[in-house]
């Protein structure tokens, strides 16, 4: 059977959900200190979450803050990566209030790994 959703379709529907969520997070700006400890129990036993973090836990895997140091990570980019289901991390599923703050700390790492 034929998938009744066009790729141009989908396509069109990411450009409005991304373009739609700064005003999503205006609502509920994030807690680093809050994030960090989400962090701790949910993300650490396969990535390093520290900010003095330079390996994870599973090898090759980047740390927090080689993730918040890339180029064009921003809040949003984190975000929607947050949004999309990848290899291994299966049913990962994060509530809204949950991911602000995961952000907030996560963004929070980026200029204190640069200072190091
Ligand atoms: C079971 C192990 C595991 C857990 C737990 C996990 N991750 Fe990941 N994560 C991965 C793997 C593996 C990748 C590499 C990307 C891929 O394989 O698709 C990844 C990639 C990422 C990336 C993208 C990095 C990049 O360079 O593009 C982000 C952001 C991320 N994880 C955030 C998180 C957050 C936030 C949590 C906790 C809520 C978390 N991960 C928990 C395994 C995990």
């Amino acid at each position: 059977m034929k998938s009744p959703v066009s790729i141009p379709g989908v396509a069109v529907f990411m450009a409005v959900s991304i373009a739609a969520m700064p005003e999503a997070f205006a609502q509920s700006e994030g807690v680093a200190s809050r994030g960090a400890a989400f962090a701790e129990q949910n993300c650490a036993r396969c990535h390093g979450v520290g900010p003095g973090d330079k390996s994870s836990p599973v090898p090759g895997l980047a740390p927090f803050r080689v993730i918040a140091n890339s180029p064009g990570m921003t809040g949003l980019a984190i975000a929607v990566w947050l949004r999309t289901p990848h290899n291994d991390m299966p049913n990962l599923v994060i509530a809204a209030e949950d991911r602000s703050d995961l952000i907030a700390y996560i963004v929070s790492l980026r200029d204190a790994g640069n200072a190091k």
